[in-house]
């Protein structure tokens, strides 16, 4: 990927004619190049768009939320998205755009060579794993797939987006991202009092 640099940023990248029109900038992934978590999201929205980075708006101040919840900060985790442009009006990106942008992150995914990924609601869930996905159901369970040339641990999870239009999927959001902390060994599933058990018991 000749427009991928060293630290996974896309220069000029133009394959997609309809979001090269609609971007104000490519919103590259953030985050550590060696992190043992990373979020993927569908793509970049309006203030994405507008500040250059993945969730940045009130879905990324749910993650951020239930990061925190967990025992992380957003700079101990990397986040990104399946497109790294704004689609317009915040449609869904296409079949197309989606595997334009496929070898990018596949080129993030083998280098981070994460302990966990996380998709953030259905498109990236059903793009990574390559099969339809019932999300509301299928949140929390954590599954094997085969990305980017090697098997890989995914947690299924509810876009952050949908606990602020449906209240309900909250809880479910915040224990997903508690058990995605557990399942990296990282955050406050790290502290666990010296006798090797989880916390997550606790809440
Ligand atoms: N929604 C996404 O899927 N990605 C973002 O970066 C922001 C909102």
């Amino acid at each position: 990927m000749s427009e991928l640099d060293d630290d996974l940023r896309v220069s000029a990248c133009e394959r997609c004619p309809a979001l090269v029109e609609s971007r104000t900038r490519i919103v590259d992934g953030v985050g550590p190049t060696d992190a043992d978590l990373l979020f993927v999201g569908e793509g970049p929205g309006a203030n994405e768009d507008e500040r250059g980075e993945p969730f940045v708006g009130r879905s990324g101040d749910v993650l951020d939320e239930a990061l925190r919840d967990a025992g992380l900060a957003r700079a101990d985790v990397r986040i990104t998205n399946c497109v790294r442009c704004r689609p317009p009006d915040n449609r869904d990106p296409t079949g197309e755009e989606l595997a334009n942008c496929r070898g990018y992150l596949d080129a993030e995914i083998d280098r981070l060579a994460p302990d966990l990924i996380v998709t953030l609601g259905k498109v990236p869930s059903e793009h990574l794993l390559d099969r339809s996905v019932a999300i509301t159901s299928e949140a929390g369970e954590v599954v094997d797939a085969r990305i980017a040339d090697a098997s890989r641990r995914v947690l299924l999870s509810v876009h952050p987006a949908a606990t602020l239009y449906d209240r309900s999927q909250r809880e479910g959001f915040f224990e997903g991202i508690a058990l995605a902390a557990e399942v990296a060994g990282v955050g406050d599933a790290t502290k666990s009092g010296g006798d090797g058990q989880s916390r997550l018991g606790e809440f």
